[in-house]
């Protein structure tokens, strides 16, 4: 047998250790070397009166057998008093065993305020008092064990004990907090629910049972639990008659009744009482970070409108994807509802980064307006309702972990310019499944009506992350496919800077997931920040095409089909590269802080489209992507300016060259006052000028142009003092990063 556990050199303060179950630990403890405070009131079991024989009889008994001990006979909810005796006696407190009880029994309509006061004072009030008076002791020697008493008739219940079961619960509730707030400091807080002969059990039970429930069956568990090899800590366990147990806490999978937008009703509890109750795959949540966790999943399922199924919580995510496409395939969604004023469609043209600076983004933006009008992009909201209410889940043979699901392409489709306000019905099915190996993707086919009117027509396509490898096919005739663009430079470029509120302020049109929101959702999702929504930046690109190609009139926009390859981050740079192939004007967006595409294989079909005379202009009124970059640096010096100029002193001019000709001037003045960027030549003396061409320059602030290369291989050309570029390179690097 391993070695024996003993208490030498501990000093262990056992409450109501006169008599009982305390007594009993009080000469165990004693046997195994422990020093004892013997604390006990000696009242009688309502706790009335008192007396010192008590605590002094066992205290005798412990020095009888060569133990140490010491008595106190103040009431528990003295509870300094008790560790002062512990500290006089002893010199310190290690173990507090609170076991100090009485009972005030009664049928609840006649329990007293007495009785309900006395009994929490002893109990409850106790424990706390005492174990605090203990707790900063135990903390600076690093080691403490305490025991709360609980009982069976706190954690079950139990007729005529309603004053003692509130209190006994309460103490392992105390216990919980205790365990978390002293671990750090080696001090452990467990609960026990004893079951033993004693005068409290006396009129409850028959004598056999008294005589056979010992208190010494008791006692083992709580010196187990106080040594200081024990490493439990928050444990409630139920003891008696040679046997013991652990409990907790066990949760159903339950369900979710709300839906996004919708309100919370009692006939939904009601309706699904047998799945809320139903403890068939139970959890068993061990913290509180465990179960907000879920809530906090629940939350933003629903606020995404992903209508999470609960049986896809937690530890059952990843696993619990199945698609039956057999059974899904063809079937209807639940129609959806979305009716709106002109205010939406003006909330999404700013969603989309329209600004009243644009005169002629006025008529998306101005109810006033005489042509006041729908972005014809406005269409996927009229439709996404259907998807983000949690449709999807009501499909059979779809049981999808929402967690894993991305939006790989949109195509939308209008018959008649978007009402500017309205009430639409949306109608989804699902239109086919597509096997893609490492992941299933859902076409939906989503029908907009007003009235009995078709507006438009959206076809949704849903990447299932994992779901693949059932066996599927990879393309179906019904998926509308995305189109290459042709093998030229694009015929016109158009660019944007979202705002970095743009994701705050593009969901307000209704597509919530918090991944575009919250940056701790945003994390678990792999993402460093939150991100864009596609569909959002698919509107940035849909209306430079309009734009550009169709003069803003709504009335020339078809349809348009993307595929969202990457994200695209709020405050990033859009910029849409367009080509003309008579009415389809085929598009892609790339972020132009990192050169990647974010979206692909696009195009709009246009009923007609204007000239590409005017298409050839628009690349000429496109700014130049270095005039960015200036504008930046010059917002990024102003606080540092002064500094700068004191470790620069050079004043820098910049020929920026588009199609071998000038077509801008920057000066950057890192020599005079608090220094300043400004567009032009130089108005004093230039230290050193640099020419190269706006394509080149981005490439040397993104660092994929290097700056001596650039130089040796003509692309850049210096004049003046070549040494100074050397600090303006520094400069570029830690103020140009956009
Ligand atoms: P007990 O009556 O033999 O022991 C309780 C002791 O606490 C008594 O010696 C009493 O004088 C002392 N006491 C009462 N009020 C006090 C106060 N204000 N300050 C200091 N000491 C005080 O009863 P038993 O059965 O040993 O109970 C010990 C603990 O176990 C109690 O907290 C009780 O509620 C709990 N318990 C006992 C069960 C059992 O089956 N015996 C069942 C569930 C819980």
């Amino acid at each position: 047998m391993a070695s024996p556990l003993r208490f030498d050199n501990r000093v262990v303060l056992v409450t109501g250790a006169g008599g009982g179950l305390g007594r009993v630990y009080a000469l165990a403890f004693a046997e195994r070397g422990a020093s004892v405070v013997v604390n006990d009131l000696g009242g009688d079991i309502k706790g009335e009166g008192k007396s010192s024989s008590a605590a002094d009889q066992v205290v005798e008994e412990i020095r009888a057998k060569g133990g140490k001990a010491v008595a106190n006979y103040d009431s528990v909810e003295a509870g300094e008093k008790l560790i002062q005796s512990a500290l006089d006696a002893f010199g310190r407190i290690d173990i507090v065993i609170n076991n100090a009880g009485i009972l005030r029994d009664r049928s609840f309509a006649r329990i007293s305020d007495a009785d309900w006061d006395i009994i929490h004072k002893v109990h409850l009030r106790g424990s706390f008092l005492v174990t605090r008076a203990a707790w900063n002791h135990m903390k600076n020697q690093k080691f403490g064990r305490i025991i709360m008493t609980s009982s069976a008739a706190g954690i079950y219940g139990n007729f005529g004990q309603a004053n003692y079961s509130a209190a006994k619960l309460g103490l392992v509730g105390l216990s919980n907090t205790l365990a978390l707030e002293g671990v750090k400091y080696n001090i452990h807080c467990n609960s026990i629910a004893p079951t033993a002969g004693s005068r409290l059990t006396q009129t409850v039970m028959p004598q056999e049972l008294l005589d056979a429930l010992k208190p010494e069956y008791v006692a083992p568990l709580v010196l187990w639990l106080c040594h200081e090899s024990c490493q439990e800590n928050g444990g409630l366990f139920e003891i008696g008659a040679g046997w013991l147990g652990k409990l907790r806490w066990e949760r159903t999978v339950g369900a979710i009744i709300r839906q996004q937008n919708r309100p919370m009703t009692p006939e939904a509890v009601r309706d699904e009482w047998s799945k809320i109750c139903d403890f068939d795959n139970a959890t068993k949540p061990q913290t509180i970070q465990e179960s907000t966790g879920t809530l906090y999943e629940v939350l933003s399922s629903i606020d995404s409108g992903k209508g999470i199924s609960m049986n896809s919580t937690s530890q059952q995510t990843t696993s619990s994807t199945t698609i039956d496409p057999a059974r899904a395939i063809g079937k209807k969604l639940p129609p959806s509802m979305y009716q709106y004023s002109h205010i939406q469609p003006i909330l999404y043209a700013l969603g989309v980064g329209m600004s009243t600076k644009e005169p002629d983004h006025m008529k998306f933006l101005f109810e006033g307006s005489q042509d006041f009008c729908c972005l014809p992009t406005f269409g996927v909201i009229l439709a996404q309702a259907s998807f983000m209410s949690g449709g999807l889940s009501t499909v059979p043979g779809l049981n999808i972990d929402f967690t894993r699901v991305l939006h790989g392409e949109q195509y939308l489709e209008l018959y008649k310019p978007l009402p500017t306000s309205g009430e639409m019905r949306s109608e989804g099915t699902v239109a086919d499944i597509l096997d893609k190996g490492s992941g299933a993707v859902i076409l939906l086919d989503v029908n907009t009506y007003c009235g009995k009117e078709l507006i438009c027509y959206n076809q949704f396509s849903v990447f299932v992350v994992g779901a693949g490898g059932f066996g599927g096919k990879r393309s179906s005739p019904k998926g509308k496919a995305t189109a290459n663009p042709p093998n030229r430079p694009p015929d016109v470029v158009a660019r944007d800077v979202t705002s970095v509120d743009q994701a705050a302020l593009y969901r307000l049109s209704g597509d919530w997931n918090p991944l575009h929101i919250d940056p701790s959702f945003a994390a678990m999702g792999g993402f460093e920040r939150p991100i864009l929504h596609g569909l959002c930046s698919f509107g940035f690109s849909a209306r430079h095409v309009l734009k550009h190609f169709a003069n803003n009139d709504v009335t020339n926009f078809k349809a348009i089909k993307v595929r969202f390859a990457k994200p695209v981050l709020p405050g990033q740079t859009v910029q849409t590269e367009m080509w003309k192939e008579g009415n389809r004007i085929h598009f892609q967006a790339k972020v132009i802080e990192t050169g990647e595409i974010a979206i692909a294989g696009a195009y709009v079909d246009l009923a007609s489209s204007v000239n590409s005379l005017e298409s050839k202009a628009a690349v000429q009124d496109v700014e130049l992507q270095s005039n960015l970059v200036f504008e930046e640096i010059s917002r990024r010096i102003k606080d540092v300016g002064g500094e700068l100029v004191k470790k620069v002193n050079a004043v820098f001019q910049w020929d920026i060259t588009k199609n071998g000709k000038t077509a801008a001037q920057w000066t950057i003045d890192l020599k005079n006052g608090s220094g300043k960027v400004y567009p032009g030549k130089a108005s004093g003396r230039v230290d050193t000028s640099f020419t190269l061409s706006d394509q080149d320059f981005i490439a040397l602030v993104m660092g994929k142009l290097n700056p001596q290369k650039a130089f040796f291989t003509g692309k850049l050309k210096v004049k003046g003092n070549i040494m100074l570029s050397q600090k303006l390179e520094v400069i570029l690097k830690d103020y140009a990063k956009l």
